[in-house]
């Protein structure tokens, strides 16, 4: 074996032993640094002849080249032992790879967007409210009395303790957690000047105990069309329109009179379905809707005899259950991947 065989087993014997980054650094010296037999070599090709002067300089490049490709490689291996080393046991292998591909947005706010670009191609206009609320938007200005249900401590989360038993003047009451996005109704009434039609999507609060179908908080969209000449039939058509791009076909639809405090007529909207997720030949209720109570109209300073407005209001998480089949609305909060990757 010559010389340069007899170094590089030496050289590659010590890398495979060396357990340090100082332990490396130390075999560099030995066999790359100034002193190394290596060096020494190149240093005395100018006393060989030419001939010798080629063969001996290939062959001590060429160790030099593979010792060098080596202590990089070695010097990689250790930095990353290292780091594992330090991070220890706290490597949790069952954690998500973060450079998986990005999971698609969640169903609800897909479901949120479907809603809003369809109202949009109305041409309505996006209005959104605090979720922290005063009970004048929240009640008193929707023509919800003080003693009705709605407002009762076991429905409405009180900031400050329970509510009055009486109504307030705006900006005296108590503050809550708005249980509507019907708030939104009268601050766009508040801020812009007729005619308007705006959609508010937002989260809304109730003391609900949770079960299948319910949650203490989850989301509506409110809809609100006010304008000099509007009826009925221009709720109805615009609601029809709805369902037909939501669904994506066309389903029957029914207005069944009902009962909102701020609106007069008041209707829930059911569509007929032949086979909708559990739903099969029959009619469900969708969401209320109805024309504008001249109350509310008044208590946002606007005379009914000369506007009229329609309103109407979604939950996300119904129409969202609806869409894709979902049995259980506790499944939109758990944030199960395996759940989530479905839509
Ligand atoms: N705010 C109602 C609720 O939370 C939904 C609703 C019904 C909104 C009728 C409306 C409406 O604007 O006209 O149950």
């Amino acid at each position: 074996m010559d010389t340069f065989e007899a170094l590089k087993n030496e050289a590659m014997e010590a890398l495979k032993t060396c357990s340090n980054v100082s332990q490396l650094q130390e075999i560099k010296t030995q066999y790359l640094g100034p002193k190394s037999q290596l060096i020494a070599c190149l240093k005395n090709l100018k006393t060989l002849s030419p001939e010798e002067k080629v063969s001996m300089g290939r062959k001590v490049n060429e160790l030099k080249g593979l010792l060098e490709q080596e202590i990089a490689k070695k010097a990689q291996q250790l930095h990353t032992q290292e780091r594992l080393n330090k991070l220890g046991a706290s490597i949790d292998p069952s954690l998500l790879n973060p450079y998986a591909p990005i999971t698609p947005l969640h169903p609800l706010t897909q479901t949120r967007n479907r809603i809003l670009s369809i109202f949009k191609g109305l041409g309505y206009a996006v209005a959104e409210g605090p979720e922290i609320e005063t009970e004048w938007f929240c009640f008193d200005a929707l023509n919800v009395p003080p003693n009705h249900p709605a407002r009762a401590e076991q429905d409405t989360f009180f900031l400050h303790g329970k509510t009055s038993s009486t109504t307030k003047q705006k900006g005296e009451e108590s503050f809550i957690l708005r249980t509507q996005t019907s708030t939104v109704q009268i601050r766009s009434l508040d801020q812009h000047k007729p005619p308007f039609r705006v959609v508010s999507p937002g989260r809304v609060f109730r003391r609900d105990t949770v079960d299948a179908t319910h949650n203490f908080n989850f989301h509506q969209i409110e809809g609100l069309c006010i304008d000099k000449d509007i009826s009925v039939a221009d709720l109805k058509g615009t609601l029809d329109f709805f369902v037909e791009k939501f669904f994506g076909k066309r389903f029957e639809t029914r207005l069944r009179p009902s009962f909102f405090p701020f609106t007069e007529p008041s209707f829930e909207m059911d569509i007929f379905v032949h086979d909708l997720g559990k739903f099969h030949d029959t009619w469900i209720e969708v969401w209320g809707c109805g024309m504008v109570n001249p109350n509310v109209l008044r208590n946002a300073g606007l005379d009914p005899n000369e506007w009229h407005a329609f309103a109407f209001g979604f939950g996300v998480e119904r129409l969202a259950m609806l869409l894709y089949g979902i049995e259980d609305i506790r499944r939109f909060y758990q944030n199960d991947v395996r759940f989530l990757n479905q839509f």
